[in-house]
C-alpha cells in the first residue's frame, strides 16, 4: 500500500535525521570539553537529554479551536497522551475555528519536518492542496474527530473519531419512541434545530439524521439555525426562535454548550425547560456528555437526552502511531463505540439499523462516572 511505502522511506528518513542530530551533537560536546576542559559528568547529562530529544516522535497536532467542554477534553487527551515520558513531543496549534489557520499549521509541521501531523478538521472540505503538499513531504496526516473531503483518499493515512450520523439516528430514534409511550402524536412535536458549524461533519451527520427522522414521521421542523457549537450562540439562537416561534416543544442541539445556551435563553423568557411537553415544556436534547457539569442537566431533566460523543483521541492516536512505527496499516476508519443517555427510563433501548443500543438513565451514582 501506498501509505506503507512512503513510511518506510520516511522512517529511514527519519532515522537518517536522527543519527545526524547525534552526531552532530557529539561533536559539540568533544570540542566544548577540549576547549573548556568542563566536568565530563555535567556533560553526561547533557548528552542524555539531547539523546532523548533525537529519540522523541515529533507530533504535530493542528486542533481546530477551543469552542466547546468536548474541544477542552480532547485536547486534554491529546496533551496527556504525547507527553517526554511516553516518548513524544508534541507541537499544538490552535486552529481558532479558522480552517486558513489550521493549513497554515500544517505547513508550518511541514516545515518543521515533524514524524506525524495530526489533523482535526474544522469543516470537511478544502484539504486537498495543504494534504497533498504533506504527503508530497513524505509526513503521515492522522485525521481525528471530524472527517475531510478529499478526492483522493492517499492524501491521509487513516482516520479516527464518532458515527455522527448514528448518534442522530440513536437520538431520533429516542425522540420518535418517547413520543410514542407519552402518548404524543408525531405532529405535535414542534422542533426547533440548533446546528454546529456548518461543514462540519459532526453539523452534517447529526442534521441528516434528525432531516431523515422528520421526512419519515413527520415531525413539524420549524427551523434550522446555526450556534456554532458554542453557548452564547446557542442562547442567541435561541433567543431568536423564542420570539419568532410560540409553539416550540423540542430544542435539538448539536452540542451540550449549545444545550447550556438554549436553557439560559428559555428560562430568561419565563419558559419551563423539560420532558412534559404536552403540559407546556421545551424539551432539550443534546450531543457530548464528557463532563458532570453537563451530566448534572439530565438528573433535573433540563436535558432529557444527551448522545454520547467521546472526545479521549489521545490514545487512540498514539495506537495509530506504534502501528505505523511498526511498520504496519491501520484501519483506514475506525468508529468510536457511543452510549446514550437520558432523564428517565421512558424508553429503555432504541433500535437503529436493526441493531439495539441500551439506555443509560442518568442517576447520582453514574454522574459520579463523570469528572
Ligand atoms: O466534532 C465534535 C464536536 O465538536 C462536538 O460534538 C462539539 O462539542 C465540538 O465542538
Amino acid at each position: 500500500m501506498e501509505i506503507g511505502e512512503g513510511h518506510i522511506w520516511f522512517k529511514s528518513r527519519r532515522s537518517a535525521r536522527r543519527i545526524c542530530a547525534w552526531v552532530m551533537s557529539m561533536c559539540l560536546l568533544l570540542s566544548a570539553t577540549l576547549l573548556a576542559g568542563c566536568g565530563t559528568k555535567e556533560l553526561g547529562t547533557q548528552e542524555e537529554t539531547q539523546s532523548q530529544e533525537t529519540q522523541q516522535i515529533v507530533v504535530g497536532f493542528s486542533q481546530l479551536g477551543a469552542e466547546s467542554d468536548w474541544r477542552s477534553a480532547n485536547t486534554e487527551s491529546m496533551k496527556s497522551t504525547f507527553t517526554a515520558a511516553n516518548g513524544y513531543k508534541l507541537l499544538i496549534e490552535d486552529g481558532q475555528q479558522q480552517q486558513a489557520n489550521q493549513i497554515m499549521a500544517i505547513r508550518k509541521f511541514i516545515q518543521q519536518d515533524v514524524d506525524y501531523i495530526v489533523l482535526a478538521p474544522v469543516t470537511e472540505t478544502g484539504w486537498d492542496t495543504v494534504l497533498q503538499e504533506a504527503k508530497d513531504a513524505q509526513i503521515p496526516v492522522i485525521i481525528v474527530d471530524r472527517q475531510v473531503a478529499v478526492e483522493d483518499p492517499e492524501l491521509f493515512c487513516c482516520w479516527v473519531g464518532s458515527d455522527f450520523e448514528l448518534e442522530a439516528k440513536k437520538a431520533t430514534a429516542w425522540l420518535h419512541q418517547f413520543a410514542y409511550t407519552k402518548g404524543i402524536d408525531e405532529s405535535q412535536l414542534h422542533i426547533v434545530n440548533i446546528q454546529g458549524t456548518i461543514g462540519a461533519s459532526a453539523q452534517i451527520g447529526r442534521t441528516k439524521g434528525l432531516q431523515d427522522a422528520v421526512a419519515a414521521y413527520g415531525w413539524d421542523l420549524l427551523a434550522q439555525v446555526p450556534g456554532e457549537f458554542t453557548q452564547a450562540k446557542g442562547k442567541e439562537a435561541m433567543e431568536a426562535l423564542l420570539e419568532q416561534y410560540e409553539n416550540i416543544n423540542v430544542v435539538y442541539c448539536e452540542n451540550d454548550n449549545e444545550a447550556l445556551g438554549a436553557i439560559e435563553a428559555i428560562e430568561e423568557a419565563g419558559r419551563h425547560v423539560g420532558s412534559d411537553i404536552l403540559h407546556g415544556d421545551i424539551m432539550v436534547m443534546s450531543f457530548d456528555g464528557v463532563n458532570q457539569n453537563v451530566m448534572q442537566y439530565l438528573l433535573k431533566d433540563k436535558i432529557s437526552f444527551v448522545g454520547e460523543c467521546n472526545p479521549h483521541h489521545g490514545p487512540r492516536v498514539q495506537n495509530i502511531i506504534q502501528l505505523l512505527e511498526a511498520g504496519k496499516t491501520p484501519e483506514k476508519y475506525s468508529y468510536v463505540e457511543e452510549r446514550v443517555y437520558t432523564h428517565d427510563a421512558t424508553v429503555p433501548s432504541v433500535e437503529v439499523d436493526g441493531v439495539n443500543y441500551s439506555v443509560t438513565v442518568m442517576t447520582k451514582e453514574t454522574l459520579q462516572e463523570f469528572k
